[in-house]
C-alpha cells in the first residue's frame, strides 16, 4: 500500500531524459538537459497529487562534478527533513548515475528513498522511456518499504551500491552485477525481491573547505607502463585505483609504478576490469581490494577514505 497525502519532491539534474532533438530528426542526435524537470512531470501521466518539483542543475551527466553533487546532497537533505516528505526522486543523466546514487548513499545514507531515474531516449522522441521512469520512481519513492538511494530504470529497482549502466542503448541498460535488482514494478507498484539495504551515513566525513583529493582510475592492460602513475603523482594524486585484469592482477611495470607511488604517499587500491564478480583480499596481497565495487565506485570510496582521514 502506498504512502497516501505524502509529499515527494522531484529534483531535476539534467540529463537525456530532459534532451531534445531536432524536429523530426534523428532522435539519436540531441541534447541532454534541455528541458526542465516541471516539463518532464507534465508529461507523464497518472501522477498522485502531492509533488514539488526543483532544478537544481541542468548538466549532461557526462560532466558531473563534485560541487554539483554538494548542492544535490544539501538539497536532498533539506527536503528530506520535512516531515511531510515521503521521499525525493531526481532525474539525472544516465552516464554517471550510479557514481551520484552511491556518493549520495556513502554520505547521506537517508531512511526515507531518494529514486534515481533516467532515460535512454531523449523527451522528444517519438516513443520516451523517461515518462515511464520518472512515474515509477514516483511510485517507488511512496512505497513504504523503500528506503535508502536508490534507482528505477525500465521497470527494475536497483540499490546504490550495485547499479551500474551495462549497455550502450538498450533502454533496460542497467544492471547490478552479481547482486541482482532489488524489485521490480508490476502493474503500478513495486515487487521486492529482498529488502534495500539499511546504512548509515560515513561517520567523521564532512564536507571539505576547499578542494577535494585527485583521486584517479588507472588501467591495466597489455603493454601498459607506469608513464600515466608518475605523470599523475607529478599532478598530486592522493589515490589511484587501479583497474586490474581478472582478480585485480597489475601488468608488472605498471605494478612497479604503483609501488612507487605508494612509498611517496599515495593511496592504491585494485578492482578489475571485469564486470561481474569481486576482486579479493589474499594473502601478499600489496594493495587493498575494492572487494564488488566498481571501478568507478571504488573512486568514490577511497575519495571519501581520504577525505574522511584528511
Ligand atoms: C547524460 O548522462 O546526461 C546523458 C546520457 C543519458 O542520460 O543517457
Amino acid at each position: 500500500m502506498q504512502k497516501t497525502n505524502a509529499v515527494v519532491v522531484v529534483l531535476g539534474t539534467g540529463g537525456t531524459i530532459a534532451g531534445t532533438s531536432a524536429p523530426g530528426g534523428d532522435e539519436r542526435v540531441y541534447r541532454a538537459a534541455q528541458l526542465g524537470v516541471d516539463d518532464l512531470l507534465r508529461a507523464v501521466p497518472g501522477l498522485p497529487p502531492g509533488l514539488v518539483c526543483e532544478q537544481v542543475v541542468q548538466v549532461d551527466s557526462k560532466d558531473m562534478s563534485h560541487g554539483v553533487w554538494h548542492r544535490l546532497a544539501e538539497r536532498i537533505a533539506f527536503h528530506l527533513a520535512s516531515p511531510a516528505v515521503a521521499g525525493v526522486v531526481v532525474t539525472h543523466g544516465t552516464d554517471t548515475l550510479e557514481e551520484t546514487a552511491y556518493f549520495l548513499q556513502r554520505v547521506l545514507a537517508p531512511v526515507k528513498p531518494v529514486v534515481l531515474t533516467a532515460a535512454m531516449r531523449p523527451a522528444t522522441a517519438a516513443l520516451p522511456d523517461g515518462p515511464r521512469n520518472l512515474r515509477d520512481a514516483v511510485t517507488v519513492a511512496l512505497d513504504p518499504k523503500a528506503t535508502g538511494v536508490l534507482a528505477v530504470m525500465a521497470g527494475s529497482v536497483f540499490a546504490a551500491r550495485d547499479v551500474r549502466k551495462a549497455h550502450t542503448s538498450r533502454l533496460d541498460a542497467f544492471e547490478a552485477g552479481d547482486a541482482g535488482p532489488l524489485g521490480v514494478l508490476e502493474a503500478g507498484a513495486a515487487v521486492w525481491r529482498r529488502d534495500p539495504p539499511r546504512d548509515t551515513p560515513l561517520a567523521g566525513w564532512r564536507w571539505p573547505e576547499g578542494a577535494w583529493p585527485r583521486v584517479d582510475l588507472v588501467t591495466s592492460h597489455a603493454g601498459a607502463d607506469g608513464a600515466l602513475v608518475q605523470a599523475l603523482c607529478a599532478l598530486g594524486t592522493r589515490g589511484i585505483v587501479v583497474v586490474g585484469t581478472g582478480n585485480g592482477t597489475v601488468h608488472e611495470a605498471l605494478d612497479r609504478a604503483l609501488h612507487e607511488a605508494r612509498a611517496a604517499g599515495v593511496t592504491v587500491w585494485r578492482s578489475s576490469r571485469c564486470a561481474n564478480g569481486a576482486v579479493a583480499d589474499k594473502p601478499g596481497d600489496d594493495f587493498p581490494a575494492a572487494g564488488d565495487l566498481t571501478p568507478a565506485k571504488a573512486r568514490i570510496a577511497l575519495l571519501l577514505e581520504l577525505m574522511r582521514g584528511a
